[in-house]
């Protein structure tokens, strides 16, 4: 495997293609008639009229052979299912949790543990807290923080862990606000919001060090943590040493299309309030939400995406699409990171106020361009003040091009490197967005939208 990466310049797939699911560009003009029926929210098209959907890696990555011969295992039983002791193994083999208690997916995790571990009024620290993520700590009476190095937010600056949370800062928020006044420590591993960008080794080691100090849970959300460990190229069972637990999305290094669980390193107490309140939430703590035959594709999943030639496969793609948008001039999160290319909007669309979403106008000209649906995570996403009102004006506003796990060829990331290039030689003339209805929260999913003036 080493020999690929090293010696080629392109690392192909450790896998062919067995089965396909025909896709299909539709035209120009029923573009534009589909995303205005979708208020220009690509979150509202449907996804029919979407050539190529790189939306999230949630949950829209391909299954192997041996996930769909293990889903026939599936083992149906209301408790005890046979698939839970299987998922069981994977966990404490790939993970190294002792303790684990499968959820329906990564938010059904949240309000589980969320819910038993903050108390009205404390703060939830973290590198970058997932939109999902921040809204359960809310739901849970508890306050986001979220503590990143100032050098994410700088797009152009090379770092090869992007993702590490400020330990001073980390420090000084606790010793400022009272160990009492934190319920506990959150290290987002990739950080999504930034990049997909990786946290080090020596930062979740000084993360964990800090929380100990304090005497202070710490918990991982795991959502991509093989990805992570790539990075650090280290044995991901050490990542998760520096940790009390983690929550899980298992939609994207899971390698399925559903599934998520909570992992405890040794408290048993927690373990048992979390399984308690499993039942009413997710159910039975054996299967919570969950399918036997989900968790045995799980199973599985988790052994496969630990192995080194698929990852190198997959963080490929993802450089080879960057590189792409790179040599075309477009700004992009540098270095590239785990899951997703995330295109710097206000600097490419410098023209357009932060106020009228340059990143979200983007997503509707992609698709309007070649059919390509990607999300904004910018000022839309950020949503408004609960207590002014007011927009939150983030440091970034991105488009983020996410790539489905096992899903596309590279001859697809050309189609989508090709729309933005011919975008960008008329780029001055795309024209911002005005929100004309708007939910409460989460706005991103349902808001709509015309051009403004
Ligand atoms: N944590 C992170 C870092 C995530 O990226 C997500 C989901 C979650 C938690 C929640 O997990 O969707 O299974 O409930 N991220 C998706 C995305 C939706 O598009 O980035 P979930």
């Amino acid at each position: 495997m080493s020999d690929i990466a090293s010696d080629f310049e392109t690392v192909p797939e450790p896998y062919k293609i067995k089965v396909v699911e025909p896709i299909k560009l539709i035209a120009r003009q029923e573009r534009e008639v589909a995303i205005k029926e979708a208020g220009l929210n690509q979150f509202l098209l449907k996804s029919d009229d979407v050539f190529i959907d790189l939306l999230t890696d949630s949950g829209t990555g391909a299954m192997s052979q041996n996930q769909w011969a293990g889903m026939m295992l599936g083992d149906e039983s209301y408790t005890g299912s046979r698939n839970y002791y299987n998922l069981q193994k994977s966990v404490e083999d790939i993970l190294g949790f002792k303790y684990y208690c499968p959820t329906h997916q990564g938010r059904g995790a949240e309000n589980i543990l969320f819910g038993i571990i903050i108390k009205k009024g404390q703060y939830i620290l973290g590198n970058y807290h997932f939109d999902t993520t921040k809204a359960h700590i809310e739901l849970n009476s508890g306050l986001a923080v979220n503590l990143i190095h100032e050098r994410a937010y700088n797009t152009s600056v090379e770092h090869p862990f992007k993702g590490n949370i400020d330990l001073e800062k980390l420090e000084h928020f606790i010793v400022e606000k009272t160990p009492e006044k934190i319920a506990f420590l959150l290290m987002t591993i990739t950080c999504n919001s930034v990049g997909g960008q990786p946290v080090s080794m020596e930062n979740l080691r000084g993360a964990y060090q800090v929380a100990k100090k304090y005497n202070l849970p710490i918990f991982i959300d795991a959502a991509r943590f093989a990805e992570n460990a790539y990075f650090i190229k280290k044995r991901e069972a050490e990542m998760f040493s520096y940790s009390d637990g983690c929550t899980m999305s298992a939609k994207k290094d899971g390698l399925v299309n559903i599934g998520g669980m909570i992992g405890i390193k040794e408290d048993e107490e927690l373990f048992k309030k979390v399984k308690q309140r499993c039942v009413p939430m997710e159910g039975f703590p054996t299967y919570g939400g969950l399918a036997g035959r989900d968790m045995e594709a799980l199973a599985i999943g988790m052994r496969e995406v630990v192995d080194e030639a698929y990852l190198a496969s997959r963080i490929d793609q993802v450089e080879y699409l960057g590189r792409k948008l790179k040599e075309a001039g477009i700004p992009i999160q540098q270095p590239l990171g785990g899951h997703a290319v995330f295109i710097n909007a206000k600097e490419f669309l410098p023209h357009i106020p932060q106020t009228q979403y340059p990143a979200q106008a983007l997503c509707v000209e992609l698709y309007l361009e070649g059919g390509v649906r990607a999300v904004e995570v910018g000022t839309l996403l950020a949503g408004r003040d609960p207590e002014t009102g007011l927009e939150i004006l983030p440091e970034l506003d991105l488009l983020r091009l996410t790539i489905p796990r096992r899903v596309y060829t590279n001859n697809h990331m050309d189609w989508v490197a090709t729309c933005l290039k011919r975008i960008a030689a008329r780029k001055d003339r795309i024209r911002g967005l005005k929100i004309v209805e708007e939910p409460p929260i989460l706005r991103h999913f349902m808001a709509r939208f015309d051009w403004a003036e």
